[in-house]
């Protein structure tokens, strides 16, 4: 069982994948880490993200230490990793470990949870189930502001709404797997949802896909 879930930034994928693979059992993959760890590799180097071939070698030669690096939530990273996600070498040289999560998740699980911006249309176009997330700019870049500061980050909320207009902007306008909700995707206004009810909404979809 594979299950796809998409949307733009903070749209709340991240609480809902693991809230399901938690309560499936299921493997978790957080596909935005792999971007911001490609990101994060190239900023610490002094590195520009839009370049081109360095982006490409990095994301090449990423290592599986490399996504646990703690700066991958940090906004700046977060702004770096669209950047290097536009780039089609990159998104290439990913593609690969991705599907083989989904198909075989480790720990022998029986299915897997993957957030992205592609899944349920590049990663895992055949995916029994897809989820797209979407929420108002406004609720989006409230919850992001109130996740950086509670993890002690300083933030500005005019910033926050700025930086993710800017990635939504760059997200959805790319040329290689922009972001957008697969045609026989279940999409979900997460704006005045909690995630409790996210999660309620979400296995009712899985069952139903189950059993139809
Ligand atoms: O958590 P948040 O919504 O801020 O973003 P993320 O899921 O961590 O992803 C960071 C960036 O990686 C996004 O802005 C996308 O540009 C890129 N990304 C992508 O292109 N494809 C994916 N499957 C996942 C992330």
């Amino acid at each position: 069982m594979i299950i796809a879930v998409d949307g733009p930034v903070a749209a709340g994928k991240g609480t809902l994948a693991r809230r399901l693979a938690a309560a499936l059992d299921y493997g978790y993959l957080d596909t935005g880490s792999i971007y911001r760890a490609v990101a994060a590799r190239i900023l610490a180097g002094g590195g520009d993200p839009e370049d081109h071939d360095l982006a490409a070698q990095t994301a090449e030669n990423l290592q599986p230490g490399d996504l646990e690096r703690d700066d991958l939530r940090r906004e700046a990273v977060g702004q770096a990793a669209s950047k290097v996600a536009a780039n089609q070498a990159v998104r290439e040289a990913l593609l690969a470990f991705q599907r083989r999560f989904a198909v075989q998740p480790p720990g022998g699980k029986t299915g897997a949870v993957l957030d992205g911006r592609d899944i349920g249309t590049v990663v895992c176009p055949d995916a029994h189930v897809k989820l797209f997330l979407t929420a108002s700019m406004e609720a989006r870049a409230r919850r992001r502001h109130k996740e950086l500061l509670e993890r002690g980050e300083e933030s500005i909320y005019a910033r926050v709404l700025q930086d993710l207009r800017e990635r939504d902007a760059r997200d959805s306008g790319r040329e290689t797997a922009p972001l957008k909700a697969a045609e026989d995707a279940l999409r979900l206004d997460t704006s005045e949802m909690d995630a409790d009810q996210v999660f309620a909404a979400a296995i009712a979809e899985i069952t139903k896909r189950q059993r139809p």
